[in-house]
């Protein structure tokens, strides 16, 4: 049977907890120490047997650690990926890899200098309908795709995610999600050739980093995409989609959803999850399911030497525009 990778989490904020979580439902992670700073988090910390830390020469030291999960601040990631892999240690960065594609780039090369194994934590990737999505482009079922329209759009309540608008963050949406957006731009519509337009706004949170952003790109193979990336301090209605439009039919991946496929003219819904009925319940039911494939994969690619489903070429090539993105918009 295959054993489980015994891992670390650094970060148990939102994210953190969520790793954790999906970690209980793998047969091929374990989670054995965590690295908080904030130690009124440690008592969040659930199962006796997971090690809380608040220094992170003491959780790098950690007996049977065997790879981390960086899950802190974007800021953080450089100090910690250069920790990691001065020690050895196999690491899972969580998205964004840094503020800045350059840096991105560094922290690739110092994982590349130790000889230490890194994938970045693309959870969108291993999300059911993301996978049934390209399973149905992949059997050409929908042509040549011709046209993609994105939408990122978060609803900063409940609760528990205003983490993702703290000011120490660096960047807004445009960070945060827009390195998932153009990752799923690059993934459906192929590399991108050229940035028609980018603008970026602060339209709804105060205003101490940009909550909108809207991206018109032109791909290499013709494809042409728009996107539309934001935050706002109420629930949202619409969450992540994703249209796809191809020669022969188009689909919408609705995010945490399932799918509504237009084959030529007939149209179905496919669901890919249970509803729950409560919102809490019915976002941790529907995000926990890719979390949970993802951390797998990390085990395979530490244990089993596989390659990880999203490149990390892939996400510096996503990185690469991201930076384009805040070099070329106009702030309206
Ligand atoms: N893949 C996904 O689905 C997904 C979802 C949300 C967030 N993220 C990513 O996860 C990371 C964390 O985001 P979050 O929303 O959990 O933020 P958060 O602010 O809720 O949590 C971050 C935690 O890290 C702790 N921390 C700060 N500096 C640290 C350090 N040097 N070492 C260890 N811990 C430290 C903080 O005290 C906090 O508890 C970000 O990179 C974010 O983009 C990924």
């Amino acid at each position: 049977m295959d054993r489980r990778l015994n891992v670390g989490i650094a970060g148990y904020g939102f994210h953190g907890q969520s790793l954790h979580q999906a970690a209980l439902s793998s047969k091929r992670i374990n989670v054995v120490a965590v690295l908080e700073l904030d130690t009124s988090k440690h008592k969040a910390i659930s199962g006796a047997s997971v090690v809380p830390y608040e220094k992170q020469e003491d959780f790098f030291r950690h007996s049977g650690l065997e790879a981390v999960i960086i899950a802190s601040p974007v800021a953080t990631h450089r100090e910690l990926v250069t920790t990691a892999a001065k020690a050895g240690i196999p690491i899972e960065l969580e998205k964004p890899m840094a503020v800045t594609y350059t840096e991105s780039l560094q922290a690739a090369e110092v994982a590349d200098k130790y000889a230490v194994p890194m994938m970045v934590g693309m959870t969108t990737h291993y999300r059911p309908e993301m996978q049934e999505a390209d399973r149905i482009i992949a059997s050409g079922e929908l042509g040549d795709i011709r046209t993609i329209h994105e939408e990122i759009v978060i609803g900063l309540e409940p609760e528990a995610l205003m983490g993702y608008v703290a000011e120490e963050n660096q960047g807004g949406v445009l960070l945060e999600n827009g390195i998932h957006l153009i990752d799923h731009l690059l993934w459906y519509g192929g590399p991108i050739k050229k940035l028609l337009s980018a603008t970026i706004s602060s339209r709804f949170l105060g205003g101490f980093h940009e909550d909108v952003a809207m991206l018109h790109a032109l791909h290499e193979g013709g494809v042409e995409s728009t996107s539309h990336l934001q935050w706002m301090p109420y629930r949202e209605s619409n969450g992540f989609k994703m249209k796809l439009y191809g020669t022969k039919g188009c689909m919408e991946i609705r995010g945490l959803d399932g799918l509504r496929i237009n084959r030529g003219g007939s149209v179905q819904d496919i669901s890919c999850y249970q509803d729950t009925g409560n919102y809490i319940e019915h976002f941790a039911a529907r995000h926990l399911p890719g979390v949970t494939n993802q951390l797998n994969d990390f085990a395979g690619f530490v244990l089993d030497k596989k390659a990880p489903l999203v490149p990390l070429q892939h996400v510096l090539e996503a990185h690469k525009w991201l930076d384009r993105a805040y070099m070329r918009a106009r702030r309206v």
